[in-house]
């Protein structure tokens, strides 16, 4: 096939380097947002006069085409037409005829293909929101069952103090909360318009760019043509929030899976999301959980794929920005299936309360609620630090837990200590007295509910 572009060449292509450098197998993707744009453009020049009414009707038409047919599957791809955009022009002068070759005026692939990504990215960036959204919804679905479901809050993986799983899950909410406005940031500088930038130095014909830019749902125009065609810096950012989200929900999957574990027992998950050995029949592996901690890498690379595609590139295009596209996609297919995949994991899970409660009291974790106990007593924080940590020796080397100490042995320790002592170590009430902003009190808790979910909405 004659390329588009093969007026000033003597041979052909050499088929390696079709194969080489055609990016169809994979920008494919962007058909639709190829053709939208393609429309919008031809109904733009025969607004200015460029190209006439019918030619634009003609063309447009030929387009709806064309997407019927690659939506259907009856369309068929050429390498050897190189790229989305060139198939799609190459589709339309075959329906179309001379009036298809129209189309291309005032436009380089270097603006369109930047228009294309642009309109790609703003649809899947609603499309992780709306998921990110729907994941914040199940947790505090889950949140609400467990205001009062103590369980050890951890430092250093070490039994630390009392919180309750609402309150652990809220944690993750404001990171995916984060996250959510970082996308919604990031969507400001996809939704610029580059058509017009041309190939590098704009064009000579009169364009409406602000046309353009209404019918395409833009809310601007790119304002320097060189920037226009060799600005990726809005797909690093999707790759640096995707990169954010795989993390924060790779670290939760690391909690699940060592949650579920025989040595934590907190939650069993469901058997729809979990898998068994081929050769041990008592296992049952939290697959799920470890596959979406494993893809955080997948992310991390795209984001260093375009980083250092970009780094030493000079204006304006450069062919090396068509590796632009794998990266972006596999960091939207890896974030959004991430997604889809861990919500039923967690809604499905099956919390152990009991378990939770028992590490919550056996774990010392009220070791700090008897040190300010003791200074409500008058002594000074430091001695009072002391005094704890002797008794938790005492009570290691007894093994007893801190609830389980009688006043006679407590008195070893400190004369300050009294009957009322033991509500004052009781975990469910050091839980309830961490009522600050932002603690794990189930009344701060019910309140970090409502206000995030009033954000959702
Ligand atoms: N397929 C190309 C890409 O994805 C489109 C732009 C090509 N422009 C060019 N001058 N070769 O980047």
């Amino acid at each position: 096939m004659a390329k588009l572009w093969g007026g000033r060449f003597q041979k052909e292509t050499d088929r390696l380097v079709d194969d080489f450098h055609s990016s169809i197998s994979f920008d494919c993707r962007l058909y639709r947002y190829d053709i939208a744009g393609s429309a919008a453009h031809a109904r733009m020049l025969a607004r200015v006069g460029i190209i006439t009414p019918p030619e634009a009707e003609a063309i447009v038409n030929g387009l709806r085409d064309i997407l019927e047919d690659i939506e259907a599957g009856r369309a068929e791809f050429s390498i050897s037409a190189e790229d989305i955009h060139m198939n799609v022009e190459q589709m339309l002068i075959e329906r179309v005829g001379e009036v298809g070759k129209k189309l291309h005026t005032a436009r380089s692939r270097n603006d369109q293909v930047a228009l294309d990504v642009r309109m790609y990215l703003r649809d899947e960036i609603d499309a992780t929101v709306n998921l990110l959204e729907e994941l914040t919804g199940t947790l505090l679905d889950l949140a609400e069952q467990h205001t009062g479901t103590v369980m050890p809050g951890y430092t250093h993986l070490q039994r630390a103090q009392p919180v309750t799983l609402a309150h652990h899950l809220l944690a993750y909410c404001q990171m995916f909360g984060r996250d959510m406005e970082r996308l919604r940031d990031c969507r400001k500088r996809v939704n610029v318009m580059p058509l017009g930038a041309g190939a590098l130095a704009g064009t000579t014909f009169p364009l409406d760019r602000d046309f353009v830019a209404r019918e395409l749902g833009f809310d601007g125009v790119t304002e320097n043509s060189l920037d226009a065609v060799s600005d990726r810096d809005f797909a690093v950012e999707f790759c640096a929030a995707a990169a954010l989200i795989m993390m924060h929900l790779s670290r939760f999957c690391e909690e699940i899976i060592l949650w579920s574990t025989a040595e934590f027992g907190f939650i069993e998950l469901d058997d729809a999301y979990s898998t068994g050995s081929s050769m041990m029949p008592q296992k049952k592996n939290p697959d799920v959980a470890e596959l979406i901690r494993g893809k955080s890498g997948r992310v991390y690379g795209d984001l260093a794929a375009l980083l250092t595609m970009l780094k030493g590139l000079p204006l304006a295009y450069n062919k090396d920005m068509q590796e632009d596209k794998e990266a972006l996609f596999d960091a939207v297919d890896t974030v959004q299936k991430c997604l889809r995949a861990f919500r039923p994991l967690v809604a499905t899970m099956r919390v152990k309360e009991k378990n939770m409660a028992r590490a919550a009291r056996g774990g010392f974790t009220n070791a700090t609620d008897l040190a300010d106990y003791l200074v409500q007593k008058s002594v000074p924080f430091r001695q009072a630090h002391e005094i704890v940590g002797r008794a938790v020796a005492y009570c290691l080397e007894q093994g007893k837990s801190l609830e389980e100490l009688n006043l006679e042995e407590y008195r070893q320790f400190s004369p300050a200590i009294e009957e009322d002592v033991y509500p004052a170590i009781d975990i469910a009430r050091c839980v309830e007295e961490r009522a600050v902003t932002g603690g794990p009190a189930p009344a701060a808790v019910k309140q970090t509910i409502n206000s995030t979910r009033d954000k959702l909405r």
